[in-house]
C-alpha cells in the first residue's frame, strides 16, 4: 500500500472514498461539516434518522452523496469531543481501516488526521494513523495451505492519503509518515517472526533471517555458533541449549552509520524459539504460546530494519540470543551449577527461568565486545510481569535514571508504553544461593516480585554499562497474536537520540 499526505478540500477529492469524523450529539468535525453542506445536509439527515450517533468507532458508508466528487463518504464516530485522546485517535483510525477493508475502494483520503489530540502535532497524527491502518491490515497467512491462501479476501485499497488542514503542516506530516512507514515495516517483521511456529522459527532460522536482512539493509551480520560460545565460556547460555537438538545461535547485526568514534547502542533480545520449561516443565495449557518466547529477539530484528529504513545516523548493534528450552537427557537438572561468561556461578534451581541464563551471557558478550554507550535488553522474561502490568505496558528497569526517563518518554510518544519498576539493592539478597554465587530464582521471598527478581538477576551482569531491561512478557503478544511491541518505543527512542545529535 502507498501512503501520501496532502492538504485539500474534502468535497473536491476525486477518490473512491473520503473519511470524516463525527463527534457524538451531532457535532461533526470541520471536514464533515463541509461534506454536509456540499451534500445538502446529508450527514445531519443520517444522524436524525438514528443511523449514526457518533459513538466512538462506529462507521457508516454513504454512497453517491451529492455535491462531492468522491464515490463514497465514510463516517467515523469519534465519541465525546472532550474525551478524545490518544487511544480514541488510534481507535477511530483502526475502525476506518476495518470499514475500508470491506469495500471495493482502491484509494481514499482520510480527514481523521485533522482531529486534534492534546499535546500532539500533525507528525504524530499521521504517524499514529498510518500505524493503526497498517496494524489493521496486517495478516499472518504464511502457514495456510496454498488453496486456502488463494481464497483469502484481498484488500482492494492501494493508496491512502492523510489530509492536514494547512499546506504549512505538510513537512511535519511528511516526517510522521516516513517514520511510521519504517516503524510499520519493523513491526510487521517482528510480528511475523513472532507468529511463526517453533518448528519453523528455530535459532538457525533466525540466523538465516539476520543474513537475509543484511542483503537488504546496510548491516553486517555475525553469527556465533556453539563452538564459539564454548570458547568464550558461555556456560549459562549453553546449559539451556544442551537439552535441545537445535543448536543455539548468538546473532549480531551491526548497523554503523554514526560517527566513527562513537560507542554503539546495543540492543539484546531474548530469542527463545520455544520454551517448554526444560526439566521444570510447564503445564500443557497455553504451552503453545511459548513459541512467542523469542519476541525480544524479533523486536531486535524489527528495530534494525526500521532504523536502517530511516537511515538514522547512529551506531546500533542488535544481538539476538537464540535457543530452545526443552526437557531431555542432556538438559540441565534443578540444582545444577553452571559458570557464566562473566565467571559468576549460577545454581539453576528452576530450568524454566532460562531467559536470564541465556541473556546474562549475551549481556556480558555485548559489554566486552562493543563497550556500549547504552545497552537495552528486551525479553519475555517473567509471567509475573504480566500479573503486574497486564498487556498495557512493558516493565522497565534501569541502572540509570536518565535512560529510564528517555525510554518512558519515547513509549508515551509512540503509544507503546512502559512502566518503571525498581531495582533496589534489597531485592538482590533474594537470589543468594547455598552453593553458587547466585541462584536463577528467588531463594528468599520466593514467588514475590517475580519480574523484579528476573531483572535483579540480569543487573548482576550489567554493572559496567548504562543499561535498561524491558520485560515484554505482557506486551509482545495478546491472545495468540504477536503485537510487534516494543518496536515503536525503541525506534522512537533511537530517533530522538539521532535528532539530539543533529542539534
Ligand atoms: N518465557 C517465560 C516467561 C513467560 C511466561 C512469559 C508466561 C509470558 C507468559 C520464562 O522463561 C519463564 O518461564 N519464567 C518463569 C520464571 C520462574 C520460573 C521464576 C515464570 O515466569 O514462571
Ligand atoms: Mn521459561
Ligand atoms: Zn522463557
Amino acid at each position: 500500500m502507498e501512503y501520501f499526505v496532502k492538504s485539500g478540500n474534502p468535497e473536491k477529492q476525486r477518490v473512491a472514498c473520503v473519511i470524516v469524523g463525527i463527534y457524538d450529539r451531532r457535532n461533526a468535525s470541520a471536514p464533515a461539516e463541509t461534506i454536509d453542506k456540499a451534500g445538502d445536509g446529508v450527514i445531519g439527515g443520517i444522524m436524525r434518522r438514528g443511523d449514526m450517533d457518533g459513538k466512538l468507532g462506529q462507521t457508516v458508508i454513504l454512497h453517491q452523496v451529492t455535491g462531492v466528487f468522491c464515490d463514497r463518504v465514510l463516517l467515523v464516530g469519534l465519541g465525546r469531543e472532550r474525551d478524545f485522546d490518544e487511544a480514541a485517535f488510534r481507535k477511530v483510525n483502526t475502525a476506518a481501516a476495518r470499514a475500508l477493508r470491506g469495500t471495493g475502494a482502491i484509494d481514499a483520503v482520510s480527514y481523521l488526521t485533522h482531529l486534534s489530540v492534546r499535546g500532539h502535532d500533525y507528525a504524530w497524527n499521521v504517524m499514529q494513523a498510518t500505524l493503526a491502518v497498517e496494524n489493521e491490515f496486517y495478516r499472518f497467512d504464511a502457514m495456510r495451505g496454498e488453496k486456502a491462501r488463494e481464497e483469502l479476501p484481498q484488500i482492494k485499497l492501494e493508496r491512502l492519503t492523510f489530509d492536514v488542514p494547512r499546506r504549512s503542516d505538510l513537512p511535519s506530516a511528511e516526517k510522521g509518515l516516513k517514520q511510521a512507514q519504517a516503524v510499520a515495516r519493523g513491526v510487521a517483521l517482528t510480528k511475523t517472526l513472532g507468529n511463526l511456529p517453533g518448528n519453523i522459527c528455530t535459532p538457525t532460522y533466525l540466523a538465516d533471517q539476520a543474513r537475509q536482512l543484511a542483503n537488504v539493509y546496510p548491516l553486517k551480520t555475525k553469527i556465533l555458533e556453539e563452538s564459539d560460545m564454548e570458547k568464550l565460556g558461555m556456560g549459562a547460555l549453553l546449559s539451556v541449549s544442551r537439552g535441545s537438538r537445535q543448536p543455539a545461535k548468538l546473532i549480531c547485526m551491526e548497523y554503523l552509520k554514526g560517527a566513527k568514534d562513537e560507542k554503539p547502542i546495543v540492543l539484546v533480545g531474548k530469542g527463545l524459539t520455544f520454551d517448554a520449561g526444560g526439566i521444570s516443565i510447564k503445564p500443557a495449557a497455553k504451552m503453545d504460546e511459548m513459541k512467542f518466547d523469542m519476541c525480544g529477539g524479533a523486536t531486535v530484528f524489527g528495530v534494525m530494519a526500521a532504523i536502517a529504513e530511516m537511515q538514522l545516523p547512529l551506531n546500533v548493534v542488535g544481538i539476538v540470543v537464540s535457543s530452545e528450552n526443552l526437557p531431555d537427557g542432556a538438559a540441565s537438572k534443578p540444582g545444577d551449577i553452571v559458570t557464566s561468561m562473566a565467571g559468576i556461578t549460577i545454581e539453576v534451581l528452576n530450568t524454566d527461568a532460562e531467559g536470564r541464563l541465556i541473556l546474562c551471557d549475551a549481556l556480558t558478550y555485548a559489554e566486552r565486545t562493543y563497550e556500549p554507550s547504552v545497552c537495552i535488553d528486551m525479553a519475555t522474561l517473567t509471567g509475573a510481569c504480566v500479573v503486574a502490568l497486564g498487556a498495557h505496558a512493558s516493565g522497565l528497569f534501569s541502572n540509570q535514571s536518565g535512560l529510564a526517563k528517555q525510554l518512558l518518554a519515547a513509549g508515551e510518544q509512540a503509544g507503546d508504553r512502559a512502566w518503571e519498576l525498581p531495582l533496589w539493592p534489597e531485592y538482590d539478597g533474594q537470589i543468594k544461593s547455598e552453593f553458587a554465587d547466585i541462584a536463577n530464582i528467588a531463594t528468599v521471598g520466593a514467588g514475590e516480585a517475580g519480574a523484579i527478581i528476573g531483572a535483579t538477576f540480569l543487573h548482576r551482569f550489567t554493572k559496567k554499562m548504562k543499561w535498561a531491561h524491558l520485560d515484554i512478557a505482557g506486551t509482545a503478544w495478546t491472545g495468540k497474536k504477536a503485537t510487534g511491541r516494543p518496536v515503536p518505543l525503541l525506534v522512537q527512542y533511537l530517533a530522538n537520540l539521532a535528532a539530539r545529535h543533529e542539534d
